[in-house]
């Protein structure tokens, strides 16, 4: 198959841009023109109506780093024990709250903060399609960015955890009420750069054919 991209590099962007918590380099500081250009790298991602809503809220600055991880700790304390609860049915995902806690206690330490917001925010009652088109019109763009650091030797994870408390976090950083903050990533060179593949199951068993209810094999 001739295809237009190198799929071996592609492929392996792709299946290895994964949450990067404790392997986040917290010595090393970020330049600030690679952010920009994994942001404009994200602006080529799909809005609805092309509305390019999207906007970039990132902390470097220490002392604002320290008052949101202040924040981000007490909720993470809070809210990951009755999660794990709820959530960790196997050792992949006892793992992912062991590293999800241990990114509570050193959020401070990262050294580049960003939280992607969205121009707008839902009505009194929000309906499904308007809720998928405010999301959707930052989460892909989240991916390209994360996709960007990743292919430059950074790391992040997608975050949400902050939204609890995400009042506070307009006031600390002075989002105006218009936006809608969607994440935290904690942004950082990664410590090495070889990552693997995660265990999925095949793709058969969550994919349907033409109706839902499964066909089984075609002849
Ligand atoms: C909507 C969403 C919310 C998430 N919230 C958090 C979070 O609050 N804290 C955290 O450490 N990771 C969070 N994650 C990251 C997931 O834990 C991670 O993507 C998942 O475990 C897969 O890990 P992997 O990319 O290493 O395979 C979130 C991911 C998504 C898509």
């Amino acid at each position: 198959m001739s295809a237009p991209f190198d799929l071996l590099e592609t492929d392996r962007l792709l299946s290895t841009t994964r949450a990067v918590r404790r392997r986040l380099d917290l010595e090393r500081s970020v330049e600030r023109e690679l952010l920009l250009e994994c942001i404009s790298l994200a602006q080529q991602a799909p809005t609805a109506s092309n509305t390019q809503s999207w906007r970039w809220m990132i902390v470097t600055d220490a002392q604002l780093r320290a008052q949101l991880a202040g924040l981000y700790r007490e909720i993470s304390e809070q809210a990951l024990p009755g999660a794990r609860k709820h959530f960790a049915r196997d050792a992949q995902t006892e793992r992912v709250y062991d590293s999800a806690e241990w990114l509570g206690q050193h959020l401070h330490e990262v050294p580049v903060l960003v939280i992607p917001c969205v121009e707008n925010r839902f009505g009194p009652s929000p309906d499904a399609a308007g809720a998928a088109s405010l999301y959707g019109s930052i989460f892909p763009a989240i991916w390209s960015f994360q996709l960007a650091l990743r292919s430059r030797g950074l790391g992040s994870t997608l975050t949400t955890i902050h939204l609890y408390r995400a009042d506070e976090v307009a006031k600390l950083l002075g989002i105006p009420e218009s936006m809608t903050q969607v994440a935290l990533l904690p942004v950082a060179y990664t410590r090495g750069t070889a990552f693997k593949p995660a265990r999925r199951p095949p793709p058969e068993s969550i994919t349907h054919w033409n109706r839902w209810q499964d066909e089984g094999p075609v002849a």
